[in-house]
């Protein structure tokens, strides 16, 4: 297979019209900052031909989109056909333009009635993420190889059940573990099934990653710095690669056939943190004096795709960059960016890590959750009113860079 170049976007974020998920009700509830509505967003659920021919634009022989659970079983039980076939349409239409899909199954959003049903705290979650996978899996499984079966599993429970900024919105530990320990399961489900129809497929989980140095040369600093980089970056796929749920106070269970199952890694990079020792929290974090940040307020650090890939290297496994991106309105730092982060990814390689494609996040300007339209995370620059989508100065570097290769 030919080195993987794309970019990655997902439903909720993209398509539009959708009305019936856990995200849609949060924003009814006025949880998003701007006031922004997730509809229409980019219409990308009726522009989706359009937006192939950017990605063929830029030189890409792949895309990351996922499917909406929401729009495939509207209720408890019941699927649609005509939304099942939709996603197969942009498969077909992909197939078309020789373009690789990487498929999300799930990317953040529950239908409402799984909501309402306690969503991920549900004990049956995998179950139903199971039913849901056995429906869809045969439909879509002539037209792509590569599956991502959850997109970040970390990010839902620290998110959703910590911070409680997103949709239930709840701040409690065991109830985040207990997500968290649902979700590898669900994964797990998803990777039997899709294994069982498609023997050589490549499934995985989208995780996403973060650098968390100590903030000072303190040697508390160090333990928690080292503490929540093996919480954050490391347990999820230990699990899903040993076998063994880790309890976060001990006692840990050995599921035997969890062992092995991802069959590659699939990494989310954005940025990196300095944390330190807190008497009365889990951690503090503090940006360094001189960090440049992106409109996030993240710290602008595209070298540290290097570094994670390095450290993942003990796994020995293929690595695929399922997202890596920058929020920055005025284009300014994003040719930069995309240049020094793949020069990070070949140095890996160079290295001896095995990766074998990147996606950048994202296609086009989209909604980004809780930001709203705020943050500009496109290589197209979208306008909401005329849904006109126009490159930035960034894409033409990214399409140079994949027309070189790696
Ligand atoms: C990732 C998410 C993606 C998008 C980017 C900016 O964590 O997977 O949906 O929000 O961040």
């Amino acid at each position: 297979m030919d080195f993987l170049w794309g970019t990655a976007t997902s439903s909720h974020q993209v398509e539009g019209g959708n009305f019936n998920n856990d995200w849609w009700l949060w924003e009814k509830l006025g949880k998003i900052k701007t006031g922004d509505s997730s509809h229409p967003s980019c219409d990308h659920y009726h522009l989706y031909k359009k937006d192939f021919k950017l990605i063929k634009f830029l030189n890409n022989n792949s895309y990351r989109f996922s499917i909406e659970w929401s729009r495939i079983e509207p209720k408890d039980g019941e699927f649609d056909e005509n939304e099942i076939q939709h996603y197969v349409d942009m498969l077909k239409e992909l197939k078309k333009e020789n373009i690789e899909p990487v498929l999300t199954l799930h990317h953040f959003t529950i239908p409402i009635w799984l909501y309402e049903k306690g969503g991920f705290l549900n004990e049956d979650f995998p179950q139903y993420f199971k039913r849901f996978v056995k429906k869809v899996v045969p439909y879509f499984k002539d037209y792509t190889k590569i599956w991502i079966t959850i997109n970040e599993p970390v990010v839902i429970s620290v998110l959703a059940y910590i911070f409680g900024w997103w949709p239930p919105g709840e701040k409690n530990i065991k109830k985040a573990y207990k997500v968290a320990r649902n979700l590898i399961f669900s994964h797990l489900e998803a990777y039997k099934i899709i294994k069982e129809e498609q023997k050589d497929s490549l499934v995985s989980i989208a995780h996403n990653m973060e650098l968390f140095y100590p903030s000072k040369n303190f040697f508390l600093d160090k333990i928690v710095a080292n503490y929540i980089t093996n919480l954050y970056n490391f347990k999820f796929l230990d699990a899903l690669i040993e076998g063994i749920i880790k309890r976060p106070f001990g006692n840990n269970e050995f599921i035997s056939d969890l062992k092995n199952s991802i069959d590659f890694i699939g990494v989310n990079y954005y940025t990196r943190a300095f944390v330190e020792f807190h008497p009365f929290k889990i951690f503090n974090e503090r940006k360094k004096k001189d960090a440049i940040l992106t409109d996030f307020g993240y710290e602008y650090y595209p070298e540290g795709i290097y570094e994670i890939l390095l450290s993942l290297k003990k796994y020995n496994r293929k690595i695929l960059i399922t997202e890596n991106g920058i929020a920055d309105r005025e284009d300014k730092l994003r040719s930069d960016f995309l240049r020094k982060s793949i020069e990070g990814v070949k140095k890996a390689i160079h290295n001896g890590v095995e990766v074998f494609g990147y996606m950048y996040w994202s296609l086009m300007d989209n909604f980004e959750w809780i930001e709203g339209y705020s943050m500009k995370f496109g290589l197209y620059e979208v306008d909401f009113k005329t849904l006109e989508r126009k490159p930035r100065k960034s894409a033409f570097v990214y399409k140079e860079l994949c027309e070189k290769g790696i």
